[in-house]
């Protein structure tokens, strides 16, 4: 899959992305991460990306034309699947989504900044609009280091032991069930003794329950849907 961001602060887009899985997942090969730095395609010598908001009000507005620009200029060479705007009014980021965005091999994904960006972008390119939650972030590159890094380590092959994001919370609608390793005890409290009998169908029947359990008391929601 290859991912293109276009941002005006690719600097915060480096670190998320250089370590534990999201490298692997870049240094086989199945991920490419690539940032574009959105003032490439400002406006003039002052490389203009921004401007006040027609109609008054207080706090600028990307433009459109250094938008509209970028993106053609991807566009001319890659076809995409998705154009995803980071925006809290989007679309509710959840497991699903990830699941599903997985699937694609495309993607362009726009953080905005200030005010937010001209909306005639969003009617023209934009197909997808995603919110990480009900907060209001500086600008969408946290969002969007949020949204690869819950798409890359879906793609097949990234992760070491296959099996190991199907245990994931969520991944079923649930939460996952507790986890211990050694010692089998410390601070008075011992490990679950059906965790060291070794006998795997109590301890996915053990796992399954404690998953309820949890779920039912974290997030009663998730049970409802
Ligand atoms: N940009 C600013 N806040 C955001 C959020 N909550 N989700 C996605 N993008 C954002």
């Amino acid at each position: 899959m290859t991912i293109d961001i276009i941002t005006l602060l690719p600097e915060l887009l480096t670190s998320p992305f250089q370590h534990s899985i999201m490298q692997r997942a870049q240094q086989k090969g199945h991920l490419e991460i690539r940032t574009h730095q959105l003032r490439d395609w400002g406006i003039g010598k002052s490389r203009q990306v921004d401007d006040y908001q027609y109609g008054g009000g207080a706090g600028m507005v990307i433009m459109a034309e250094p938008l509209s620009k970028c993106i053609e200029e991807l566009k001319s060479k890659t076809t995409y699947d998705e154009i995803i705007f980071l925006t809290p009014d989007g679309e509710r980021h959840n497991q699903g989504l990830a699941n599903r965005l997985s699937l694609n091999k495309n993607l362009i994904l726009i953080c905005g900044h200030y005010k937010g960006i001209d909306q005639r972008i969003r009617d023209h390119y934009v197909t997808l609009e995603i919110s990480i939650g009900d907060y209001v972030l500086s600008g969408g590159e946290l969002a969007a280091a949020v949204l690869v890094d819950s798409i890359g380590r879906l793609l097949p092959g990234v992760l070491n032991d296959e099996t190991s994001a199907l245990f994931d919370s969520f991944q079923d609608g649930i939460l996952a069930p507790p986890v211990y390793t050694r010692p089998a005890e410390i601070l008075g409290r011992a490990v679950p003794p059906v965790l060291l009998s070794g006998h795997d169908k109590k301890i996915q029947e053990w796992r399954q329950e404690k998953s309820y359990e949890s779920t039912k008391q974290r997030r009663p929601d998730l049970l409802d849907s």
